[in-house]
Parts: C-alpha cells; sequence; structure tokens
C-alpha cells in the first residue's frame, strides 16, 4: 500500500470500540483496528490518534451532573481508551507515545507538540487524551485542534457510519450517502457529521475531514491509500 497522505489525525469512536456490548472494550475491535493502524504506519503514514470516551461515560447526557464536571469524566475516559490503544499497539510491535491535554505524568506524557511531531517524524503512534483539557469541547474538536497543530493532512472520522447522508439512513430508507460536501453545508443543513466549533476550525483552516465506518477497521487501510469511501467534507 503507498499512503496517499502522509499524516493523518485518525479519530476513533469510543462507542465503537465497544461492540455489540455497547460498554467498556471489546479487544477483538480494538486488535483488529491497531492491526490495521500497525499496516499504515509499516506503510511510512504518520498517525497521531485522538479517541472518543462514549463507551465509559457521555459527559453531554449526564443532565443530573454539573457540566464541568461531567466533561472531566469524559477526558478521563478518553485517557482509558488512549491507554488501551497503546497497549494494543505495542503488542503489535508499534512504537507508541500517550500524551494528555492534562497531566497526568505517571500515567502518560503530557500534551507538547513539538515533541509530538518528534514522535511522528519517529514513525511512533501518538494518542492525544483528554480531548483538548477543556470542558464544554468535543473530541471532534480536539481532532480538529490536534490535527491543525502536527499540520495533519487530513482528519480521519471513523465511527458506527459509513458517511453522511441527507437524512438519517436508520429511519429513511431512501436516505442519500454524498460522496463529497463542504463545511458549509455541513453547518447550514445541520448534518450530524460533527460538531459546528470543530466543522468551523476546519473549515477556516482548509482542512478537509474524511468520514467512514470503523466496523470495517480495515477501512483505515483503504482510507490512508486514497482509495474513496465514506464522504469528504472539505472547504
Ligand atoms: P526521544 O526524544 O526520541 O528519545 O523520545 P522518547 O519518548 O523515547 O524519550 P523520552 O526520554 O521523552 O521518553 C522515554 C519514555 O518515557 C517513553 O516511553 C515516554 O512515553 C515516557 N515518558 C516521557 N515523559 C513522560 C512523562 O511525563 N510521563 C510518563 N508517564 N512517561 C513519560
Amino acid at each position: 500500500m503507498v499512503p496517499k497522505y502522509k499524516r493523518v489525525l485518525l479519530k476513533l469512536s469510543g462507542e465503537a470500540l465497544s461492540g455489540e456490548q455497547g460498554f467498556g472494550l471489546n479487544f477483538d475491535i480494538v486488535n483488529r483496528v491497531c492491526a490495521a493502524i500497525k499496516e499504515c504506519v509499516d506503510a511510512g503514514a504518520q498517525i497521531a490518534i485522538v479517541v472518543g470516551g462514549g463507551n465509559f461515560w457521555r459527559g453531554r447526557s449526564s443532565g443530573e451532573m454539573e457540566r464541568t464536571r461531567a466533561d472531566h469524566m469524559g477526558m478521563l475516559a478518553t485517557t482509558i481508551n488512549s491507554l488501551a490503544l497503546a497497549d494494543s499497539l505495542e503488542q503489535l510491535g508499534c512504537q507508541v507515545r500517550v500524551q494528555t491535554a492534562i497531566a497526568m505524568h505517571e500515567i502518560a506524557e503530557p500534551y507538547i507538540r513539538n515533541k509530538a511531531v518528534r514522535h511522528l517524524e519517529k514513525g511512533r503512534v501518538v494518542v492525544f487524551g483528554c480531548g483538548t483539557g477543556n470542558p464544554y469541547f468535543s473530541t471532534d474538536t480536539a481532532s480538529a485542534l490536534r490535527a491543525l497543530e502536527i499540520n495533519a493532512d487530513i482528519i480521519f472520522k471513523a465511527s458506527m457510519v459509513d458517511g453522511v447522508y441527507d437524512s438519517d439512513p436508520k429511519k429513511n430508507p431512501n436516505a442519500v450517502k454524498y460522496d463529497t460536501l463542504s463545511f458549509m453545508d455541513v453547518l447550514n443543513r445541520d448534518l450530524k457529521v460533527m460538531d459546528a466549533t470543530a466543522a468551523s476550525l476546519c473549515n477556516e483552516n482548509n482542512l478537509p475531514i474524511l468520514v467512514f465506518n470503523l466496523e470495517q477497521p480495515e477501512n483505515i487501510v483503504r482510507a490512508v491509500a486514497g482509495e474513496s469511501i465514506g464522504t469528504v467534507v472539505h472547504s
């Protein structure tokens, strides 16, 4: 495989890592995802990862809690997933560094942009934990921010949907999938690809997002190779 993209920010859905149980981690899935990531690294692509935490905690839906504290719990959930990915990648023979936006020195490196870039240049996978480190921001926004900071060529958003549709394909059997879309379309039509903060950040900085399904983890390899899968959102 010859990578089309040199440096990729891979946003993984936490929920997709839990499989059918819908909670926690399914290590068969985690290992398959990590095997695909390793294939990309072996082919020469640089991969940085942001993972959600929805398989452990959904900060947004916890209405009874104070939002900031609920979001702190969500950041810890992303770190659990980051450590699981790092462990699986290491067992497969990849070099990995986990960096967290909130310092937890005993567990991971603190986020330092230049060190992250250096790790990538050395062929290490870098996993960014704790989102942006701030409440009120999603891991989609963290992906956009980190991707811009490390000068990634593209964001891959790998989740439970195989692309962006004009309506919910689970409710409407005639829903049409887009191959390409602009961020303005996403914002104006309120398509649920990513939140508006992440979409604006990518739009303003000309950073494309490829949305595809993680249920076939090999899609990560196909995406790095530049095959036309999923939906590309661009400025
Ligand atoms: P180079 O600069 O290429 O040598 O990178 P490196 O990551 O190999 O070197 P470094 O000496 O920074 O780190 C060695 C090991 O310690 C790696 O596994 C790092 O992930 C880990 N490490 C570095 N800083 C921290 C930290 O603040 N906390 C934790 N928990 N681990 C750290």
